[in-house]
């Protein structure tokens, strides 16, 4: 979702949406041949996104409740669920149907982010003259260290765990 015509991006949503843009190439490059998942692209893929996440959950939302004198935004609960059920999803052996289930998660999460009125609209009106500060926040967010994907045999005899650990 683009904003509004006439309405100028803020630099916050700039660079958050540019990284939306790269982890759907991302992601349609793992999927680019049907029958073989490319592991490489999908392991960038998982690691951008997590760092993504990271960067919402542990810069974003913390300023934006700041901002708003300890009050956090409306959206922040819903958001924070996909993000733990994104994270979960990261978990195990790609296959098509868990990257449906992401893709499925992250078209509607990101509507709720990008669109008119969503989080990155939101976050660059209150973050005003602190905008620069928090973008190079963000920018600085560090790479998150991922474990290596399971292997397809077994993965049915373990736990899952949760990716929340990785945030
Ligand atoms: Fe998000």
């Amino acid at each position: 979702m683009r904003p509004r015509e006439n309405e100028q991006t803020g630099p916050l949503t700039a660079f958050l949406m540019a990284d939306h843009r790269r982890l759907e190439k991302l992601l349609q490059s793992a999927v680019a041949h049907v029958d073989q998942i490319d592991r490489g692209a999908y392991e960038q893929f998982r690691a951008g996104l997590l760092r993504h996440i990271g960067m919402e959950e542990k810069i974003l939302l913390p300023a934006a409740q700041r901002l708003r004198d300890g009050e956090p935004l409306l959206i922040a609960s819903r958001l924070r669920l996909d993000h733990g059920a994104l994270a979960t999803l990261l978990i195990p052996t790609p296959t098509t149907a868990v990257i449906a289930t992401i893709r499925g998660i992250l078209e509607e999460h990101n509507i709720l982010e990008e669109g008119p009125g969503g989080l990155y609209e939101i976050c660059d009106k209150l973050a005003g003259s602190e905008a620069a500060q928090l973008l190079a926040k963000l920018q600085a967010a560090p790479e998150v260290t991922v474990p290596a994907l399971r292997h397809s045999y077994g993965d049915e005899h373990r736990t899952p765990g949760t990716g929340e650990s990785w945030l």
